[in-house]
């Protein structure tokens, strides 16, 4: 039997309804405001995080907010665990479950965390799968409203690019605060529908919009935000010669940035394959937001942190 419907994850942005967004997002803004003088209220409480590919920001910025927070981090590397192959997945869930507090999860497959989801008895975190990056997503929107203010309902984000799992969560995160989102992505890229219809649902009632094209210059027409990541992510690398030729043209660089409004900021979620779907002269840019968004990542996880392990 499982044991998960008792249990508060995180594992997708559509786990989200608006205010739980903005109550995130107000956390995440008081705590970055309050870093170094704020509470630690996870004494004493311990995350594991268990990694099936490489990363420095998820990593990095959950282990250092653990910290903050008074808590503490155990990191599992892809070589250690071996999520369902030197043990199932339910097994390792319910072992997990018996030591720590909650755990990030970060796999090739989304249905991994939502098998271990099912299995665990402590909060399960997606640290980013083939189809979601809701930590990603959450950070994204904390920089937009850094940048743009607290009422997005007028704000224009343009993604140029892969419909990836990074786009999915921004895709959902831009419709619960009424922002408009335009795609611009090559046939055969496109996001899923699943994500499509989740993020039409969330933006017909917040008031935004979903839209999705194939011409960038179109996406990035009078934009406020330009967002894009790279063509290929991690575990398709053997793909990478075909996706370089079908992005050819989805680059985002001066003469495209030329179209959004010129306040216009640049994000990227990073890593960059710097010279591929952004150019060094975009992104160390006056209009670029990268570092900032990349910072933003530990004051958003230390938020859900806090939502999860029951101290929000
Ligand atoms: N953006 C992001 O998730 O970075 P990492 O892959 O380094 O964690
Ligand atoms: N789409 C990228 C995001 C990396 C943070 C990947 O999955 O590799």
């Amino acid at each position: 039997m499982t044991v998960a419907s008792r249990v508060r994850h995180f594992v997708s942005v559509a786990d989200l309804g608006p205010s739980d967004l903005a109550r995130l997002l107000d956390e995440a803004s008081s705590l970055k405001a309050g870093r170094g003088r704020h509470a630690r209220p996870l004494a004493g409480r311990t995350l594991a995080q268990i990694f099936e590919k490489p990363s420095l920001r998820t990593r990095l910025s959950f282990e250092v907010g653990m910290v903050e927070l008074g808590g503490h981090c155990v990191y599992l590397s892809p070589q250690e665990v071996g999520l369902g192959r030197r043990e199932s997945v339910a097994d390792v869930a319910r072992v997990v479950s018996r030591m720590v507090d909650a755990v990030v999860l970060r796999t090739n497959a989304h249905e991994t965390i939502e098998e271990f989801a099912r299995w665990s008895s402590i909060p399960v975190i997606n640290g980013l799968s083939d189809l979601t990056h809701p930590c990603q997503g959450l950070a994204d929107i904390l920089t937009i409203r850094e940048r743009k203010g607290p009422d997005l309902r007028r704000v224009t984000v343009a993604y140029v690019g892969d419909g990836n799992n990074v786009l999915h969560s921004l895709m959902l995160g831009t419709a619960l605060v009424g922002a408009h989102l335009r795609a611009a992505t090559p046939e055969g890229y496109e996001p899923q529908e699943r994500y499509v219809e989740l993020a039409r649902r969330a933006a017909s009632a917040s008031g935004g919009t979903v839209t999705l094209l194939r011409d960038p210059v179109a996406a990035v027409k009078d934009a406020d935000v330009v967002y894009t990541d790279v063509w290929t992510s991690m575990g398709q690398e053997q793909e990478y010669e075909r996706r370089r030729r079908a992005f050819h043209g989805y680059q985002v660089n001066a003469d495209l940035l030329r179209g959004a409004k010129p306040d216009a900021i640049v994000m990227h979620d990073l890593p960059a394959h710097r010279g591929e779907e952004i150019t060094d002269d975009v992104m160390d840019g006056p209009q670029s937001a990268v570092f900032d968004q990349a910072e933003n990542r530990l004051h958003a996880q230390k938020a859900v942190l806090r939502w999860l392990l029951g101290e929000g």
